[in-house]
């Protein structure tokens, strides 16, 4: 088949890190044809004449097959993709803010205008955590689905704690790394990882939540006393979102910083990795651990996001395509 031919809108930490990586896997099938940013003035790492600072220009164009959209600025983001979303088109975006704040309005569009749209990225970078959700746990009751939902958050907390880094350097560093947002408050009053736990409840309790109405406590006024202190007492502090079912079968949501004993799994979740605990009625207790941020990993789930649309696995299931399927004593493994 032919390769797939993305329209790609926004070249920031993801926008990269997804470019990179489909220029290292040239056989995965898909290209990216043509970029738009925002500002003409900033150096880019691609020629000049690779952009265009108009993303409307991707939504005027047929030859597109798909747009991945990976702009922070959450209002101009879904102008861009429900637009896209109007024509019928298949579409990835990674703004978790952006699709917290109108999942109603995207799945409406989504069941009008026969379009697809998918952003795995847009909740604990690497981790697939809601395509987890849909297609491994199916109807199954889940008692509640807990973690660490914010990269950069956690990383300032493991900087303060291992060698006391006060806040603000510890928070240049994330930003420095490509964890944070552009507005680092989004991550620091854990107004990102309440978008996250809102895109959560909708895929694994159908429920749609408004962001507001998610309680979300951040670090800002977290100390390396406190943190020493929870030290000496065999804990770290990490900004755990949650989302529980209670027996009464109503649902609570809530993005707070929470003391972590050893006996959790997510007391080994450190710097910017994102972790995810899963009650499930009756496959009992899962944890997905992974980079939760950064250009590499965020973009890997939009890769995904694309394997998914092309509708086939060829990527992950390759070998087990091509009939007759036969065992090899030939380990010299190849990706295509
Ligand atoms: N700023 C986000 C974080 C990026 O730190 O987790 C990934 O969504």
């Amino acid at each position: 088949p032919a390769p797939l031919r993305v329209g790609l809108i926004g070249f920031g930490c993801v926008g990269q890190g997804f470019y990179d990586i489909l220029w290292r896997l040239p056989g995965f099938g898909a290209e990216v044809r043509r970029i738009a940013v925002k500002n003409p003035a900033k150096p880019r790492t691609l020629p000049a004449e690779r952009f265009t600072y108009h993303a409307d220009e991707l939504l005027a164009d047929p030859e597109l097959d798909v747009l991945v959209e990976v702009i922070d600025d959450a209002a101009e983001a879904f102008r861009l993709v429900s637009t896209a979303l109007r024509q019928g088109r298949r579409v990835i975006t990674a703004n978790k803010a952006m699709v917290a704040q109108h999942l109603p309005e995207l799945v409406a569009l989504q069941h009008q205008h026969g379009g697809t749209l998918l952003y795995e990225a847009a909740v604990c970078g690497s981790i697939p955590i809601i395509r987890t959700l849909d297609a491994y746990f199916g109807q199954e009751p889940l008692r509640s689905v807990s973690g660490i939902f914010n990269g950069s958050s956690n990383y300032v907390l493991t900087r303060m704690g291992l060698d006391g880094t006060d806040y603000a350097p510890a928070l240049a560093e994330a930003q420095a790394k490509g964890f944070a947002e552009s507005d680092p408050t989004l991550d620091m009053a854990a107004f990102d990882p309440r978008s996250k736990a809102v895109i959560l409840a909708a895929h694994a309790y159908g429920v749609l939540l408004a962001p507001e109405q998610v309680l979300n406590l951040g670090i800002e006024n977290i100390s390396a006393t406190d943190i020493a202190y929870a030290g000496l007492e065999g804990q770290k502090i990490k900004v755990v979102a949650g989302l529980y079912l209670l027996p009464n079968g109503q649902l609570t949501v809530l993005v707070t910083p929470q003391f972590v004993g050893r006996e959790s799994a997510l007391y080994g979740v450190d710097e910017e990795f994102n972790g995810v605990i899963i009650e499930a009625e009756f496959a009992g207790p899962q944890f997905l651990r992974g980079r939760g941020a950064g250009g590499h990993p965020t973009g890997s789930a939009v890769l995904a996001d694309l394997a998914a649309l092309r509708g086939d696995f060829r990527y992950a299931y390759a070998k087990l395509r091509n009939a007759p399927l036969a065992y090899t004593t030939d380990l010299e493994l190849e990706i295509y």
